[in-house]
């Protein structure tokens, strides 16, 4: 769970991170992240509109393990269109973690309905990824990045970036692979990371999944994260189940095979585990 890739400005990052969408705020959100330290996890993954980053932030103040060691991102909300709403929704992200810095901001998504119908994306991506340069240039964020972009989007973004973003996080799992996407990310250097990456759990009794698991003596969660991982993909599998926890961080004692990754691979649309109608963005 130590083990890093190295992000394009030359940053490393976990190659697992804990995922917090969905977790209740309060003691849930609390225990699960000190939880996932006491696992090993060293990277934690939660956003502004999740609304548990106060107890996210408590969780890590209250771990084992020193600031510098764990590597924390969250995300910018819809409803920050301006530079200077940017720049206070970065503050109050810090405030809320009690953090002093971030180790990763990511535009949370491109294009919401608001901002289709009011200045369009292009606009309003550059203005706050301007605020977010800032933000890295003053020491609060270490790297920013995208989630949800498709290729139109981050090709707008370039067109005025300093920065080229270091990660696209996407809903990518074995029903869901957004090849296109995956491509696109790969030929400009931006690691893919994977939220969802059990399908919401939707994923666990697919039998081709089922039968890898049975012979390495693994779960069909911990088949589906090693899938993840050897696409080379960042997986953020999300519990608040301590034994689950633990299970989706022990990932390093087996292998699949150039086969079983295949087999995997055709799993793309299996079931009704189709991306929700609003994670398609225009
Ligand atoms: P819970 O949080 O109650 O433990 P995803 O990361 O794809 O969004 O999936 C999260 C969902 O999968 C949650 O409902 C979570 O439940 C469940 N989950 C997480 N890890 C496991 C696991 N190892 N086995 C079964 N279900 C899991």
């Amino acid at each position: 769970l130590s083990d890093t890739y190295q992000l394009n400005n030359g940053e490393k990052i976990p190659v697992v991170g804990f995922g917090t969408w969905q977790t209740p705020d309060g003691e849930v959100a609390e225990k699960s992240v000190i939880a996932a330290i006491d696992a090993g996890y060293r990277h934690i993954d939660t956003a502004a509109i999740y609304k548990n980053e106060g107890s996210v932030g408590r969780g890590i103040a209250n771990a084992s393990v020193a600031r510098e060691a764990l590597f924390v991102t969250t995300k910018l909300w819809n409803d920050n269109v301006t530079y200077e709403q940017a720049a206070a929704a970065i503050d109050e992200s810090l405030a809320r973690l009690g953090l002093d810095y971030l180790d990763l901001y990511l535009i949370h998504w491109p294009n919401p309905e608001r901002i289709r119908e009011t200045i369009g994306y292009e606009k309003r991506n550059a203005e706050v990824w301007r605020a977010m340069e800032d933000a890295v240039t003053a020491g609060k964020i270490k790297s920013i990045g995208v989630s949800n972009f498709r290729p139109h989007h981050i090709d707008a973004l370039l067109k005025t970036a300093k920065i080229v973003p270091a990660v696209n996080q996407l809903y990518i799992n074995p029903s869901d692979q957004q090849e296109e996407v995956v491509a696109y990310n790969k030929a400009h250097g931006i690691l893919t990371e994977a939220y969802s990456p059990l399908g919401r759990g939707e994923l666990l009794e697919v039998p081709a999944i089922v039968e890898i698991a049975e012979k390495y003596g693994k779960s069909t969660a911990q088949v589906v994260l090693k899938w993840s991982l050897q696409k080379g993909y960042l997986p953020l599998p999300k519990s608040v189940t301590p034994s689950r926890i633990i299970e989706n961080g022990q990932l390093f004692d087996f292998d699949l095979s150039d086969d079983e990754l295949t087999a995997i691979d055709q799993l793309h649309g299996v079931g009704s585990l189709t991306r929700d109608p609003d994670t398609i963005d225009h």
